[in-house]
């Protein structure tokens, strides 16, 4: 009897041609799992999809939620923004589909897993990384990898097969969507002079056609996690969905990121990530309202290893676990609420306040009512320069030198 593998399937071209590809090279029987973390257009239409082309079983798992609470929301609490740009959106979503196949196979009792990455990009990595990690015993198969067709030949053994062919030459692009974000790469974006066209942008409106009068939006966090908008509490999914909304109707969330891959090409990617832009945004000026100085510093590192990571396809490992701890030891007053405005593809922190606030109006005010003790200001300042004259006496600056 054949083996069963179970296939991450997307219903685009890769992976419908390697339901084919698995069964006539493999002789394997598989088995396609399509993960809903937002941004796929028709499940019921993928599923049929799979089963024409020859899937013996079609399951479509609704991750939605999960994608938000346990991974979006901690990557919110971390800040974790990829080369201070990319909000992690495709590399957040790939371990939990790694968990999602490895659940599967255990289920179906298949001793294989496959994806259709590539081997230039980030994908294969995470998901093989991510697989290995929570099922060493598993083989994962990439037809994409082995393959070695072009696109040309893909789009050849497709029709050969009688398997459609979704994209066309006039828009050759790859796209991977989610609720936290849209990627797009290919085509004319891979000249870096070429600015994007228009028609790549679904989720972003052009500057020239957001509304004429700007739209406020209050968003309210608790431990570091949005938790209502405009003072009502709302779902996760939902949240993410409405701020998305918003926010790609004025125009917010575009990216043009040449970005740095793991497998050591540069590459340039467009993103449109509404929603994540302005929740990222709003939970760090909150973080400046809470936390100290030192902590903010500390915190910025962290997120940068942090976000490095999640991109590097290391999300299962104790370096992960260690770093969520601090970051979740980081949020226990990040709780408060923050004004936005959204504005022709702006997004300003306009207010903010929080019950844990550090900004002392005592402290900060130019007015009366002004506790600063200035008179302690002059001793700090001796005792603050004192290494300094102490230096400048023994060692002057050579400029300084007669
Ligand atoms: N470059 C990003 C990453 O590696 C996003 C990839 C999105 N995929 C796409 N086909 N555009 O996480």
């Amino acid at each position: 009897m054949a083996d069963k593998v179970i296939l991450a399937y997307s219903g685009g071209l890769d992976t419908s041609v390697a339901i084919r590809w698995l069964e006539e090279k493999y002789n394997l029987k598989v088995i396609t799992l399509t993960v809903d973390v937002g941004g796929v257009p028709d499940l019921d239409a993928i599923r049929q999809k799979a089963l024409k082309v020859g899937a013996v079983k079609a399951l479509v798992i609704d991750a939605k939620e999960a994608f938000i609470k346990s991974y979006v929301f901690p990557a919110i609490q971390a800040d974790a923004v990829y080369e201070g740009q990319y909000p992690l959106s495709t590399a957040l979503a790939r371990p939990l589909i790694a968990r999602l196949l490895v659940k599967t196979a255990k289920q179906e009792k298949a001793k294989m897993v496959a994806h259709g990455c590539t081997s230039k990009g980030n994908d294969q990595v995470r998901l093989d990384v991510g697989v290995a990690a929570l099922a060493p015993e598993l083989k994962v198969i990439a037809p994409a990898r082995e393959w070695k067709m072009t696109r040309e030949q893909t789009i050849r053994y497709a029709e050969a097969h009688n398997i459609p062919v979704p994209i066309t030459k006039a828009r050759p692009y790859s796209i991977d969507e989610n609720l936290w974000g849209r990627g797009i790469e290919c085509g004319v974006l891979e000249d870096t002079w070429n600015e994007p066209p228009e028609h790549i942008f679904l989720w972003t409106r052009p500057p020239e056609k957001t509304p004429a009068r700007p739209a406020y939006l209050e968003i309210g966090f608790e431990k570091g996690i949005p938790v209502s908008l405009n003072g009502r509490k709302v779902a996760p999914v939902t949240l993410v969905q409405k701020v998305h909304d918003l926010a790609g109707r004025h125009g917010v969330g575009r990216i043009d990121h040449v970005e740095n891959r793991l497998v050591g090409i540069k590459s340039r990617e467009i993103y449109e990530a509404p929603a994540a832009v302005v929740l990222l945004k709003a939970h760090q000026a909150l973080e400046d309202l809470v936390l100290t100085k030192e902590q903010l510093r500390f915190k910025t590192r962290v997120a940068s290893e942090y976000a490095d990571l999640i991109y590097n396809g290391l999300w299962f490992t104790g370096m992960r676990q260690d770093l969520a701890a601090y970051v979740e030891s980081t949020q226990r007053y990040v709780t408060g609420t923050i004004r936005v405005k959204l504005f022709k593809g702006n997004c300003h922190v306009v207010g903010r306040k929080s019950p844990y606030s550090l900004y002392d109006y005592s402290l900060a005010t130019y007015d009366k009512g002004d506790v600063f003790d200035h008179s302690a200001s002059p001793g700090f300042i001796h005792i603050w320069g004192l290494p300094v004259r102490t230096q400048a006496r023994a060692q002057p600056e050579p400029s300084e030198r007669q």
